[in-house]
């Protein structure tokens, strides 16, 4: 997260060389795919970025939902030493535009038609100050339910599709001996299980409101308490060894059939393909829990910085050429289990869940229920999503906090950060 003042970093960078650690036609790319699955999908890029004959010099900073990245990121840009290329996503990505490091793709924009390629919604966020200064790699959607089917047999259940559906299936397969619900009690994966709670519970216009507008009446009102309510009993459906653990460690659980079910965003499914698993039969996924009319979407993309060598800055154009190609979209999203970005891409190699997010994609910007994630940072600047981020989290691991005082604080959260 983009937690430094401003000022702070543009007056560590006046008169900085904006020399980066790359060598001629090479990239560093900073990253925080890590995981079994992630990492496959990131080595797609650099052995195309290799056959191409540039060099890939690897930046990866472990740490799912990427604020150790971004801290790392941080400190590399205040020293005037920025990789080439960042993951950096959402309204973050005005925040560094707005610093003036991020260099344009403008040229291989308008080569490649990226302006009819990209659906709007995907375009506006890689733009600043309208230029393109980012790429998109691909459509994450959030609000997902994974689940082993021979834990949720085991449990004599369905997969659930209301959150009533959900708590009752999740005491069964108590009952019947396994972990109900995967998690790791980290702050933004506490975030990832809260917004789909949220939005299965009071629905995307009540979300929108709340975590994309701010709203305060929204943060701070009865619908806001029942479903903060509702995220506390999820906590009841979660094992003791859950502090501190990865997601990709959740997701092994419900792999190997110790627990039942994982909210999660779909690069849940790199894992479950990373391990030869086939959707639909060795493991389900399903909209979260009420969220069938909506799509919480996280689209990964790569920033550019500015760079003042000319072959460096070849190379970006390289790299962000490549990123939009067919080749590289399938080859990614299929290890990553993203969709791709652009829409016009023959999917007949995707399995069924990566069908159906692309078809709710297209369903929710059309009738409505496509919203940003507020837990993976598309929804509000970094200042707010992490002040956000200590309210759901204090709230969640405090058994005394009542629901109307974390509703209060979630107010005053997304006002303090806005000053
Ligand atoms: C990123 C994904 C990544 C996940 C877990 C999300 O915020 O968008 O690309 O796989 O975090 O690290």
């Amino acid at each position: 997260m983009l937690t430094f003042k401003k000022t702070t970093l543009a007056l560590a960078l006046a008169g900085a060389t904006l020399a980066t650690a790359a060598h001629a036609n090479e990239v560093e790319v900073l990253h925080w795919w890590t995981s079994g699955g992630e990492a496959r999908a990131a080595n797609v890029l650099k052995e195309l970025m290799e056959a191409e004959g540039y060099g890939w010099q690897d930046f990866a900073v472990a740490g799912g939902g990427g604020e150790t990245a971004m801290t790392v990121l941080k400190s590399r840009a205040m020293s005037g030493n920025p990789p080439s290329a960042a993951q950096i996503k959402g309204p973050e990505i005005q925040e560094w535009g707005e610093l003036g490091l991020l260099g344009d793709l403008n040229e291989v924009a308008d080569a490649e038609s990226w302006d009819e390629l990209l659906p709007e919604v995907v375009a506006d966020i890689m733009r600043y100050d309208d230029q393109y200064v980012a790429v998109p790699v691909n459509v994450h959607r959030v609000n997902w339910l994974w689940a082993n089917p021979a834990v949720l047999e085991a449990a004599g259940v369905e997969m659930p599709t209301t959150l009533d559906e959900f708590f009752a299936a999740g005491e069964a397969i108590r009952e019947a001996g396994y972990v109900p619900l995967a998690h790791g009690g980290q702050a933004w994966q506490d975030a990832t299980v809260f917004e789909s709670v949220v939005l299965g519970g009071q629905g995307s216009e009540f979300y929108q409101q709340a975590l994309v507008e701010l709203d305060p009446e929204a943060l701070g009102g009865e619908q806001m308490v029942a479903a903060l309510e509702d995220f506390k009993r999820t906590r009841e459906l979660m094992d003791e060894g859950m502090s501190g653990r990865d997601w990709n460690i959740a997701t092994a659980m419900v792999i190997e059939g110790t627990a039942g079910m994982q909210l999660m965003g779909d690069w849940a499914k790199g894992e479950f393909t990373a391990a030869g698993l086939t959707a639909g039969e060795d493991y389900l996924c399903a909209a979260a829990p009420g969220t069938e009319d909506a799509f919480t979407f996280n689209i990964d993309s790569l920033a550019m910085f500015r760079v003042a060598s000319d072959n460096e800055r070849e190379a970006q154009q390289v790299l962000a050429r490549l990123v939009l190609e067919p080749t590289f979209q399938e080859a990614f999203n299929l290890a990553k289990g993203s969709i791709p970005a652009r829409p016009d891409l023959d999917m007949s190699e995707f399995d069924s869940c990566a069908q159906q997010s692309l078809a709710d994609f297209q369903r929710t910007a059309e009738e409505g229920g496509l919203v940003p994630s507020m837990a993976h940072g598309m929804a509000v600047r970094a200042d707010v999503q992490g002040a956000i981020f200590d309210v759901v989290t204090n709230y969640f691991n405090d058994a005394n906090m009542p629901a109307e005082e974390a509703a209060q604080r979630m107010v005053r959260a997304a006002q303090a950060a806005a000053f």
